[in-house]
């Protein structure tokens, strides 16, 4: 969470710096602030609210100069006001910074900096680390950087920093310990940020620091990393980016929540490209082969994640139960990380992160890890600390996921645990060839599905958000492997709409939820088709019994479900096990249409961020 951007080099830092602001808006947008060296002194700003507040703000003030940092903030110590925005300047006003992370001893150092005669204007850790540095410095360190240096090794929690001087227009000093930090490169031009996305137009090169790393950045010189508790000089690791500036950009669409829902056809193909070889009859996925024996010899499987992820957990605990036969258990990672669990090295653990960086997850897989599990990661972002810290994993390929609410990352999630889930079910014997073949076609059939639909469904949809935008409260039900999307449709429609909605297998609907039944209740069912269709069907007549409203995602042929909803939207029939590939796409769009029309800021809802790199 925090979204944080520098730039030293040779052009113009204020435009660099307030576009990349506003791709990372993603990651927290409470506030935003930035600092620019014009090459005798530090002018910065900083305001409560969006990026484009700080741009009003600015205009009209002096902000030329080639050396910045900027941040846009998820408030986590100190209310969102301008006050406690990014950056923080020292007590002299020599050093100004900005973080993203939690320092956790924060209150024994702002004790003892008062102590020694320092004073502070804000709430956040932020500003007590910056004194920490200044105090060293002034103390009688050697430079900048092993004032930083000896801070950070005083401190505990996470951050990703960046740090300018004063006196010197010609540095930046970055570091990461749990919070990601990336720098671009192009012939002394340094570009620093918390992902890529705010440089890709400038430059494919990029050093991903790791976790208890430092780097100088001086001017027209190359970029010095070294470990901050050990003090080795790091040769620095350039990654080549392929991230594309399209794919960071609207693209026509009026919210990046509708691009990514219609992108599903296209990433869900990205997600099965090279890997899913149907007339070969073939599955190639290195990191499970790598790791073929651990997953046919597994005692069980252990999905980690939060949030949306942990849905996709629950669809691939259905998937990997029935074709593979593996016992999974799928955990909120916040929860398991502090519960003790028992793990053993005959553990697979699967750990679901679209950004790779959610701080839960990733402490999750550590503890996992020591524990001598192996552990297998599911992210979207390549270089992310999620995906650094597992042994193996299958990168989902989804292209960036900017809208706040995730939705191609989902499917893109599903499409890859089930294909791991057929592979390895077939080299396990429990799915027989023909059936694994028949999962391999049909898998593959999914994306045009998905293309179809998308171009059918959407008036409906749109007439059907009219008709409820202004309910209270919604009900989901689904039962078997589409009681985890009937979730992930409550989930959609409470972040972005901010209506309470709750998600139910059908059949528990009678122990509890049915009392809040009644004609003011819209009750999304998902009735396809399938094993379950008699018994969501007899469901569905208790609601109906209740006057509770019915919108049912139903197949094509469907005639029975059809004759109890009120509203039906069609979703093409598929093999059950794949189809919350298909059901959740128009619960996505119900939710999306409902939060336009009721005026909700779809992109970034209130409250949330994107990244969550808090515990
Ligand atoms: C919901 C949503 C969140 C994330 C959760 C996990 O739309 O986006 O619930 O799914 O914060 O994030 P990742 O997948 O990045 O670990």
């Amino acid at each position: 969470m925090c979204g944080i951007v520098g730039y030293l080099g040779t052009k113009e830092a204020y435009p660099i710096l307030i576009n990349g602001l506003k791709r990372l808006e993603y990651r927290g947008y409470d506030s935003a602030g930035l600092a620019i060296h014009n090459g005798n002194s530090i002018v910065h700003y900083k305001k409560k609210g969006k990026v484009s507040k700080l741009e009003q703000e600015a205009e009209g003030q002096p902000k030329d100069g080639n050396l910045g940092i900027a941040h846009t903030r998820w408030a986590t110590h100190g209310e969102p006001n301008d006050v406690n925005s990014h950056p923080h300047a020292s007590q002299s006003g020599r050093f100004f910074m900005i973080h993203n992370g939690i320092i956790e001893n924060y209150d024994a150092i702002k004790e003892a900096l008062i102590d020694r005669g320092f004073s502070f204007q804000s709430d956040t850790d932020t500003e007590v680390l910056v004194n920490l540095i200044e105090d060293i410095f002034m103390e009688g360190a050697l430079s900048l950087e092993k004032a930083v240096q000896a801070a950070l090794n005083q401190v505990s929690g996470a951050y990703a920093i960046a740090i300018i001087d004063n006196e010197e227009p010609d540095m930046m000093v970055v570091a990461r310990l749990g919070s990601p930090l990336v720098v671009g490169l192009d012939n002394g031009n340094f570009y620093v940020a918390s992902d890529a996305t705010p440089f890709v137009e400038y430059t494919k090169k990029a050093v991903y620091l790791e976790d208890g790393e430092m780097a100088v950045l001086r001017r027209n010189q190359t970029i010095s990393v070294f470990n901050i508790e050990s003090n080795t000089t790091i040769e620095p690791y350039i990654h080549q980016l392929t991230l594309d500036i399209e794919q960071i950009e609207k693209g026509g669409y009026e919210h990046f929540m509708l691009k990514e829902i219609y992108e599903q056809s296209r990433s869900i193909y990205d997600s099965l490209r090279g890997r899913l070889l149907p007339d070969e009859g073939k599955v190639i996925m290195r990191g499970v082969s790598e790791y073929k024996e651990r997953f046919l010899k597994a005692d069980r499987i252990i999905v980690v994640a939060c949030g949306t992820s942990w849905h996709a957990g629950l669809v691939a605990e259905y998937i990997f139960e029935e074709l593979a036969r593996i016992p999974v258990e799928v955990e909120y990672a916040s929860e398991f990380r502090y519960r003790n669990p028992i793990i053993s090295e005959k553990d697979v653990v699967i750990a679901i992160s679209q950004s790779g960086e959610t701080a839960d997850t990733l402490a999750a897989i550590k503890m996992a890890k020591q524990k001598g599990a192996t552990i297998f990661g599911v992210c979207n972002i390549v270089g992310s600390s999620i995906a650094r810290e597992t042994h193996a994993g299958a990168f989902t390929h989804a292209g960036p996921e900017i809208g706040v609410a995730s939705t191609k990352a989902f499917t893109s999630q599903v499409a890859v645990l089930a294909l791991m889930a057929i592979k390895i079910g077939y080299e396990r014997g429990s799915l027989a060839k023909t059936e694994y073949i028949q999962y391999l076609h049909e898998l593959n059939r999914i994306p045009d599905m998905v293309e179809e639909m998308l171009s059918s469904n959407d008036d409906n949809l749109l007439g059907i958000a009219k008709t409820y935008a202004s309910a209270s409260n919604f009900l989901y039900l689904g039962r078997g492997v589409n009681f985890p999307v009937a979730l992930e449709g409550a989930l959609k429609l409470k972040e972005i709409s901010y209506i309470h909605a709750e998600g139910y297998p059908a059949a528990e609907m009678k122990h509890g939820p049915i009392a809040l039944i009644d004609e003011n209740m819209p009750v999304v069912i998902i009735a396809q088709k399938n094993a379950n269709y008699e018994k969501v069907v007899s469901n569905a007549q208790e609601v109906k019994a209740r006057k509770g409203k019915i919108i049912a995602i139903v197949s094509p042929e469907d005639t029975e479900m059809r004759k109890i909803a009120d509203h039906a939207i069609e979703v093409p029939e598929t093999f059950e096990l794949l189809s919350p590939l298909l059901t959740t796409i128009p619960l996505q769009m119900l939710s999306y249409y409902i939060a336009v029309i009721r005026g909700c800021d779809v992109d970034q809802p209130r409250n949330l961020a994107k990244s969550v790199t808090v515990e």
